[in-house]
């Protein structure tokens, strides 16, 4: 059912520095920041070969990524999205499968102005899964 790689997310806590070192001392190709109010985040993507970094920044007051740094300070992976063909059909297998699809179920617009959904990272050994259209 999942594709390909779409993007592994790096929760962050100073999105300048951290895109400054992936330009500079990892010599990356790396984008502009885009504020995401929908989902309390300032993502700056990074674009490789075979997948892109998605760096993360809390946005808003009660953003969800300013909790996840509480808990780790200088930052650490948050989550990784796979892509589906059908993010509907995907969501009811797996709902009928006994995973837990968080926010009620229903497809967000993501950082592409593609629908998203995401995963409880208890049902995928600590891994926070965000599943992407394409
Ligand atoms: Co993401």
């Amino acid at each position: 059912m999942i594709g390909r790689l779409n993007h592994v997310a790096i929760a962050v806590p100073d999105l300048d520095a951290a895109s400054a070192q992936y330009r500079t001392m990892l010599g990356a190709d790396v984008g502009a920041p885009q504020d995401e109010p929908d989902h309390g985040v300032t993502v700056v993507f990074i674009n490789l070969p075979n997948t892109k970094i998605e760096l993360l920044y809390p946005l808003g007051e009660a953003s969800p990524i300013q909790a996840f740094l509480d808990k780790n300070p200088s930052g650490g992976m948050h989550h990784v999205c796979y892509e589906v063909d059908d993010i509907i059909v995907a969501r009811d297998h797996l709902l009928a499968e006994g995973a837990r699809v968080l926010g009620g179920g229903e497809p967000k617009i993501g950082a592409h102005g593609k629908p998203v959904l995401f995963l409880h990272p208890k049902d995928f050994n600590g891994c926070l899964v965000e599943l992407e259209q394409v």
